[in-house]
């Protein structure tokens, strides 16, 4: 049986990362959708809220989980016996952080491969940065995300 992990930060789930969920979880015996508590970056959605929200939308992919990690990545691929990474791979612009991922990756465990997958060319230009952008002036992301992330931005940004 073989398990992928598609790791982020998914501060919110868009169309985009739907698309790559739906097309792994045809391709993979098991996914699990893992969400970074720890990052970095600043978020706008709690790892529980991020967390709720994917739960909601993948919903009817019978061997797609959500879970959140907070260690290595290639750590936490061990303790889930996962042993391929998905990224999606959305223009050239995200190559050279993508490589440098993978690289640190395989430096740190050989046994973990890393498989891309070409984003669908409608969401090229899609991020969760674009879409808060577009949510905080409150015009309309029904386009970019499903319903119930759409509502959520709606309740964040609420005049
Ligand atoms: O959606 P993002 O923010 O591009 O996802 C980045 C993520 C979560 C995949 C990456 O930051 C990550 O794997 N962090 C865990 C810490 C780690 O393993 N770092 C070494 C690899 S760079």
């Amino acid at each position: 049986m073989v398990t992928a992990v598609y790791p982020g930060s998914f501060d919110p789930v868009t169309n985009g990362h739907l698309d790559i969920i739906s097309r792994s979880a045809k391709r993979f015996d098991h996914v699990i959708v893992a969400v970074l508590t720890n990052s970095s970056k600043q978020s706008l959605f709690s790892v529980e809220e991020r967390k709720q929200l994917l739960q909601e939308v993948t919903a009817e992919f019978s061997n797609v989980v959500v879970d959140s990690f907070d260690n290595l990545l290639v750590d936490y691929m061990v303790s889930q016996q996962a042993s391929i990474i998905i990224r999606g791979l959305r223009a050239v612009s995200d190559f050279e952080y993508e490589l440098q991922m993978a690289s640190t990756n395989r430096t740190l465990n050989d046994e973990i491969e890393t498989f891309f997958m070409m984003t669908n060319p409608i969401y090229s230009f899609l991020s969760s940065s674009i879409v808060k952008e577009i949510a905080r002036y409150h015009a309309s992301v029904s386009e970019l995300v499903p319903a119930p992330v759409e509502q959520a931005l709606r309740l964040k940004f609420k005049p």
